[in-house]
């Protein structure tokens, strides 16, 4: 396994592996199933990042359940610009059901706020938030994150679905950017 990599012109490191992200994402799939077994709740990917977390989730999530997906942007590089664009709006036919929004990763919370927007007067009949990375001491939002898979500090990362300018999503493990010096 390759301890450094170089994505343009940024150097990253490893940083967690294929089998703690897969630990993480099998406990997410058990504390929603915990939850959700006895309704068909739909899952709701945040593309592009989430695409990976999304089709492992869903191979360790062994009860009936619907998918969609979403896509919103926020990153250019490697800082949040603060706006969060609506590229690809939710499903129709949500109202009165039970909603989990799989995200690849909470930083500011901008877009998990901008998904509470979106379905603000949407009627469903329950929303939560799961994460597979939680930035915890970045998060300034005012919504719950009710599941994540691991908190991290305020590094940048790549790999497993996260890119920097697009590149690094088919990494299986994750890197982190690496200090300079
Ligand atoms: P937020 O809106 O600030 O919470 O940022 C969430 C979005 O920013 C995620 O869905 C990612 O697409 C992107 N993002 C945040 N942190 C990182 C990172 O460390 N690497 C790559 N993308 C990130
Ligand atoms: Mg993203």
């Amino acid at each position: 396994m390759d301890k450094t990599i170089t994505l343009l012109d940024k150097q990253f490191e490893l940083f967690i592996s294929e089998s703690e992200i897969s630990e993480a994402v099998a406990r997410i799939a058990n504390a929603v199933a915990r939850d959700y077994k006895d309704e068909i709740p739909i899952f709701i990917g945040v593309l592009n990042g989430a695409f990976m977390f999304v089709s492992d989730f869903l191979k360790s999530y062994a009860h009936a359940c619907e998918v969609s997906f979403v896509k919103l942007s926020s990153y250019r590089g490697l800082t949040s610009t603060g706006l969060v664009k609506t590229l690809l709006d939710f499903p129709e036919g949500i109202q009165g059901r039970s909603i989990v929004v799989l995200e690849d990763i909470v930083d500011t919370g901008r877009t998990v706020q901008e998904i509470y927007h979106l379905l603000s007067g949407s009627n469903v009949k329950s929303f939560r938030i799961a994460t597979l990375f939680f930035k915890s001491q970045m998060y300034k939002g005012e919504y719950p994150i009710d599941y994540f898979g691991i908190e991290i500090p305020d590094r940048f990362i790549v790999g497993y679905g996260l890119d920097y300018q697009e590149q690094g999503r088919n990494l299986r493990h994750i890197y982190q950017l690496k200090q300079e010096s």
